[in-house]
């Protein structure tokens, strides 16, 4: 039995397997913990159960490993941009997260985005609740079809290629590109070529360093006029001033995006424009997924403390944890 720091509440049944650990938190009220509180914490505890918006940072991981006593992070999250895995590697916290279990429900937001961009839905029905809509006219909210679009998917991995599954349904052509060759059709190695190409542009890189910004101006202007990007991977990953300036120019025609630079801060002109969509990073926001998360965050958890093995969802797990 281990103790541990749990940051956030998490859907009924979530912590179930943890019944035989020491729990501390989360907060009553279920505010966030400070980061001052989560460095004092994870110097008492042996895990710690962390969602997105914790900042496991190099303080929080020395003052845990310091001791000796914190052994495993576990985020529940697939995403882990908020852990600073190679610190963790060097005092050998084992890190882990939760891949395969939520990549059909983001898959179906991604789509979610397309379609509610693409179609205008949001712009119509925030005039049909202000009472300004009069009556059905054939020029009003003019969309464009998804059917027969093309779709340029960017990082083609489980959830990207959960995105492209949905796009054959709707008789999209659809391109994809990714660090390496996959080998399969509609490969790209230029993102550039397919940035040029796609109607609709849809992110499912992972975040941190090496994407940040990977839709910068420059790329931005790439895009076609008549373009909407979609984002539901993390928002650092598109250089947000430069794509509300991309918008409010008309050099492309729409976007619709989960996740933000700031969160929860949005850039102020994208939350006044009507050819945006927005929504607030909720692409894995299903009791089911989110069940399932906690569950496997947990077993990845128990793995460490209970028999001293390497879980299947790690992604960091030093040689002598
Ligand atoms: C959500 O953004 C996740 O990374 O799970």
């Amino acid at each position: 039995m281990g103790r541990v720091l749990v940051t956030r509440r998490l859907p009924d049944g979530g912590l179930d397997p943890l019944a035989d650990h020491e729990l501390i938190g989360p907060n009553a009220d279920d505010a966030p913990f400070s980061h001052d509180e989560l460095v004092v914490r994870a110097g008492e505890v042996d895990a710690i159960v962390a969602v997105l918006t914790d900042r496991i940072d190099a303080d929080v991981l020395a003052a845990g490993a310091g001791n000796g006593r914190l052994r495993v992070v576990a985020n529940v999250a697939v995403g882990y941009d908020n852990i600073d895995v190679r610190t963790a590697r060097e005092h050998g916290v084992v890190v882990c997260n939760t891949p395969g279990v939520l990549d059909e429900t983001t898959a179906d937001l991604a789509f979610t985005l397309i379609l509610a961009a693409s179609r205008l839905v949001h712009d119509a029905e925030a005039d049909l609740r202000a009472g300004s809509w009069n009556g059905w006219g054939i020029t009003q909210y003019l969309g464009r079809d998804v059917h027969g679009a093309t779709l340029g998917i960017v990082g083609y991995g489980r959830i990207g290629r959960a995105v492209a599954r949905r796009a054959a349904g709707f008789g999209m052509r659809v391109l994809h590109h990714a660090r390496g060759d996959t080998g399969e059709p509609g490969y790209l190695a230029d993102l550039d070529e397919l940035l040029a190409t796609a109607d609709i542009v849809s992110l499912h890189v992972p975040g941190g360093e090496p994407t940040h910004h990977l839709l910068d101006a420059r790329r931005l202007a790439l895009l076609r006029p008549t373009a909407v990007v979609i984002n539901t991977a993390r928002g650092p990953v598109i250089d947000e001033a430069a794509l509300a300036e991309a918008l409010h120019a008309g050099s492309i025609a729409g976007a619709g995006l989960d996740v933000y630079e700031h969160e929860p801060e949005v850039t102020e002109s994208l939350l006044v424009r009507e050819n945006v969509v927005l929504s607030p990073h909720l692409g894995s926001a299903t009791r089911e997924t989110r069940v399932a998360m906690g569950m496997l965050c947990v077993e990845g958890l128990r793995a460490v403390l209970l028999e001293n093995r390497r879980p299947a969802n790690a992604v960091v797990y030093p040689e002598a944890p």
